[in-house]
């Protein structure tokens, strides 16, 4: 039986959750569900809120998972407290945690995986091989297992967005997906689990990035301007802390994610930055039109 949890209900055997949200599905219920890493920040609520009207059933699953981590990346240094991760699950009105453990989602004999192809090649494509293999495979896994048909990913992750936007499109996956806006700090420092790694001065440096983007915004507001001038303006802010070391800052079209080399109506500038041994994303949209329609239309 599934452990209860007052009135949230917590699944941790895919076949379990996959009968319960079968006899939901059967009785006209429908699925929202937002998938996570634990280790939960007001992003990833904000990702329920979204689910609102949408369903009737809120799913959240908590899953670190391993195939998307590589080889030099210490999956056991991820932040968990799953029992808070359920209080706050509880008290944002989602009825059912799924948190599996790894050796059920991946029994011996799994062989199969999603792939796909170009937007995964490039940013953190490029420096985390096999990682959108990973989480594009354990996605569509939620999906089934959970029989959802809305699911809600935050704008944070931009080319996880895109990959899994692309997913659905072309193997024409049941689900609609919902993208929320980035959920930052009083200071403009995106939420992320990680940030917890960080020590005071590093999260000073950490601040740079969202002013670096804000920056970048400002500067093409009001005019078209050259890439190499915003991705200069950039770096300069962000390198200027000795303990920030840049991966790479690129400037994409939203839906292609190709590089672009001039902004005339608007793009998304997206960058991935170590500070101290802590790994950072985000991403801006900016030019002229950065502000008619939200990012997330884009996408869809
Ligand atoms: P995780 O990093 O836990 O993020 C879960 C969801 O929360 C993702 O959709 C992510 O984009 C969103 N999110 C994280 N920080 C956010 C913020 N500051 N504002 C808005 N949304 C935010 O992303 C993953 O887990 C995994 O790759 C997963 C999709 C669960 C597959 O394993």
């Amino acid at each position: 039986m599934p452990e209860k949890n007052n009135t949230i209900q917590v699944v941790r055997k895919p076949d379990e959750m996959a009968e319960v949200a079968g006899k939901i599905v059967n009785n006209g219920g429908k699925i929202g569900l937002v998938p996570t890493m634990g280790f939960l920040h007001e992003g990833h609520l904000s990702l329920l809120k979204l689910l609102n009207g949408k369903c009737g059933v809120k799913i959240a699953s908590i899953f670190v998972n391993p195939i998307q981590f590589g080889k030099n990346e210490d999956i056991s240094a991820y932040p968990r407290n799953e029992k808070r991760d359920i209080e706050q699950l509880q008290a944002a009105g989602c009825q059912i945690v799924f948190a599996p453990d790894p050796e059920d989602i991946y029994p011996p004999d799994f062989q199969t995986y999603v792939d796909v192809e170009r937007i995964t090649q490039g940013l953190c494509g490029e420096y985390r091989p096999g990682h959108f293999r990973g989480v594009t495979t354990i996605v569509a896994r939620l999906f089934n297992i959970t029989r959802c048909s809305v699911a809600a990913f935050g704008l944070k992750d931009f080319q996880q967005a895109q990959v899994i936007h692309r997913m659905v499109k072309d193997l024409y996956l049941p689900v609609e997906l919902i993208f929320g806006e980035t959920v930052r700090e009083a200071d403009g420092l995106a939420m992320s689990s990680r940030n917890t790694r960080l020590s005071l001065a590093e999260r000073q440096t950490a601040l740079r990035l969202s002013r670096a983007l804000e920056w970048a915004r400002q500067r093409a507001e009001n005019s078209a301007v050259e890439v190499s001038e915003i991705v200069a303006g950039v770096s300069h802010i962000i390198s200027s802390s000795p303990n920030a070391v840049i991966q790479y800052i690129e400037c994409v079209d939203a839906e292609t994610l190709k590089s672009v080399e001039t902004i005339f109506s608007r793009a998304q500038i997206v960058l991935a930055v170590y500070v101290g041994k802590t790994r950072l994303i985000d991403n801006i949209t900016i030019g002229k039109d950065s502000g008619t329609k939200p990012i997330a239309s884009v996408i869809l």
